[in-house]
């Protein structure tokens, strides 16, 4: 035997016995370590409450436990909205946003933005929708939006690395721009988003610019999904600065659904040819605001519960099959202080279980399956 036969047979040995007595990877047992091992980050919207109210906020310990264990970035639910920052046109309280911020910060969370315009007159504070933009509304309404966004960016700076800079502009509908009184002021909804991005760019190069929508892969999202394309394509078009659509992903079961996994095969060709035709665009995608709505599913928690976790595996692995998926972020992390619990109650009164821990902050089967599809989705590109 050579000397380089001998050397290379005593290095694999040894490499064999190495590898031999090192313990096996284990397998990521929370969501953001799951999620770290493909390259993400994985989180959770929070709120803001006073110390001791029973909320999902980072002032009840239970709750920011469950944000510790399994959170690498936070959003806040509404505590940056127009109405929660800025009450009246000249006046800005951001007292509850700092607080969050800085506790996001203090304790080593990344931080998303949400959300710098949300183009909804339903969601307009009230001044805002009844604003007198005087003899020159198209400058007036351009100065109140670039205030907003340069007052709120530059405030945070690198603190915050990602903006839902446009959040819902499409009418799910007619999958036509939705107007409101700064499109009304400003000729236009794609000049005010336009310039919402451009704004944003200025203030905060090093952040992430998202177009956030709900349009989503159920039956019936049809005109949605084409409008957010149409919306995305006209970006392009103007070399708007877009960098990423951010999905929000609030999935549901909305018919009575004996097999969550068949509805989901059925579901996937065209969500995928949607996807698809995004990323060939160029942008980027992260999962804004994801959880689960039950409602075609029988109340008892059993088979509710499997029929949400398969659902939602499915969701996730086509999501996570993309490089191009960057955050993945849940609209909270408890059933207990979920929106779904007011926003669509259940016909028969059970309340809705779409969040990976339930009311007692018990994980779920969902969580389960959230650590799966992260843990074995494609690794982030970029
Ligand atoms: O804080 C006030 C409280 O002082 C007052 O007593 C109470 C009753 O009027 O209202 C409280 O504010 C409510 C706020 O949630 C905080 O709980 C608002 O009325 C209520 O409209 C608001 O709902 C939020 C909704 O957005 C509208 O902003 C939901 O919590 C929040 O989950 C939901 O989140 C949206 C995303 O921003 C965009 N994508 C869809 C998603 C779900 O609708």
């Amino acid at each position: 035997m050579t000397m380089i036969d001998r050397r290379s047979v005593l290095a694999g040995s040894a490499a064999l016995l190495a590898a031999q007595a090192a313990p096996a990877a284990t397998a990521p047992d929370t969501l953001k370590a799951a999620a770290a091992a493909r390259g993400r980050r994985f989180g959770s919207a929070f709120a803001w409450a006073p110390p001791g109210r029973d909320a999902g906020s980072f002032a009840n310990p239970a709750y920011a436990a469950l944000l510790r264990r399994d959170c690498a970035v936070l959003v806040a639910e509404n505590q940056m909205k127009w109405q929660a920052v800025r009450p009246a046109p000249d006046r800005f309280d951001f007292a509850q946003f700092d607080a969050m911020v800085d506790w996001a910060m203090g304790n080593g969370f990344a931080m998303r933005g949400h959300t710098l315009l949300w183009a909804y007159s339903k969601w307009f504070p009230a001044w805002l929708n009844g604003a007198d933009f005087g003899a020159r509304p198209a400058t007036e309404a351009a100065r109140i939006l670039t205030q907003h966004i340069d007052t709120v960016t530059k405030r945070y700076g690198r603190k915050i690395h990602s903006y839902d800079v446009v959040n819902e502009a499409v009418d799910p509908d007619t999958g036509t721009l939705r107007e409101t009184s700064l499109s009304r002021a400003m000729g236009g909804t794609l000049p005010v988003l336009d310039l919402a991005f451009r704004t944003a760019r200025a203030a905060v190069p090093h952040a992430e610019l998202v177009y956030n929508d709900y349009m989503s892969w159920e039956d019936g999202n049809e005109k949605h999904r084409a409008g957010v394309l149409s919306l995305l394509e006209a970006f392009r078009r103007r070399g708007t600065p877009v960098d990423t659509l951010g999905v929000q992903s609030h999935i549901g079961l909305f018919q009575p659904t004996t097999d969550a996994g068949v509805l989901a095969k059925r579901l996937e060709p065209e969500w995928r040819r949607f996807l698809d035709r995004v990323t060939a665009m160029g942008y980027r995608l992260i999962i804004t605001e994801f959880d689960v709505r039950d409602r075609g599913l029988p109340a008892a928690i059993g088979p509710r519960d499997r029929g949400v976790a398969d659902f939602a595996r499915a969701y996730l692995d086509i999501m996570l099959s993309y490089p191009q998926l960057g955050d993945v972020l849940a609209w909270g992390l408890s059933d207990r202080y979920s929106w779904l619990r007011g926003f669509e109650p259940r016909p028969d009164g059970a309340v809705a279980r779409g969040c990976p821990y339930d009311l007692d902050l018990n994980p779920k089967p969902l969580r389960t399956a959230m650590l799966s599809a992260l843990a074995t989705g494609t690794r982030r590109a970029g």
